[in-house]
């Protein structure tokens, strides 16, 4: 792997479609899951310049802060916290359009104004989740759900 990640313009839909064959081929050669969670965060952030890209890895029933590219984050996340925890607690996809109106959520910086979480699933357990935040408001709709959904399946 000594390629750079080809960026691409367009829409969202378009710019998924160029990252999501260069992100198997980033995890297609590499068996370390660390390693491989640490290129999609490099790969997500570097295409789509979101404010926080990074993983949260359940570790004896907690939420423990994985590889990320962004600001400095919490560490440890409980079961049905925050939309990280919710997100694990409920194995579901949630977008949360402006952060400040979901009950409970967790502001790790205080310039996050939308996020997505998806959990981790293997074997119906979830093993973590994928968090992103948007320093704009409502930056996440289906396409995004539709995409990342796909990109942790590769996982
Ligand atoms: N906002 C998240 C916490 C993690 S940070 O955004 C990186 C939450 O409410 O679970």
């Amino acid at each position: 792997m000594s390629e750079d990640l080809q960026i691409i313009q367009g829409s969202k839909a378009e710019q998924y479609q160029a990252l999501i064959p260069q992100i198997k081929g980033l995890l297609s050669g590499e068996s370390d899951l660390i390693a491989n969670l640490a290129n999609l965060t490099a790969a997500l952030k570097t295409q789509f310049r979101w404010l926080w890209v990074g993983f949260y890895l359940v570790k004896e029933n907690e939420l423990v802060l994985g590889p990320f590219q962004g600001p400095i984050a919490c560490t440890r996340i409980q079961k049905g916290r925050g939309v990280c925890g919710t997100s694990w607690a409920s194995a579901s996809i949630i977008i949360v359009p402006d952060v400040e109106k979901f009950p409970g959520h967790i502001a790790c910086s205080s310039f996050s104004k939308s996020e997505i979480v998806l959990p981790l699933l293997k074997a119906g357990e979830v093993w973590g989740v994928l968090d992103i935040d948007s320093s704009d408001y409502n930056q996440f709709d289906e396409t995004d759900r539709q995409y990342l959904e796909e990109i942790v399946g590769l996982l």
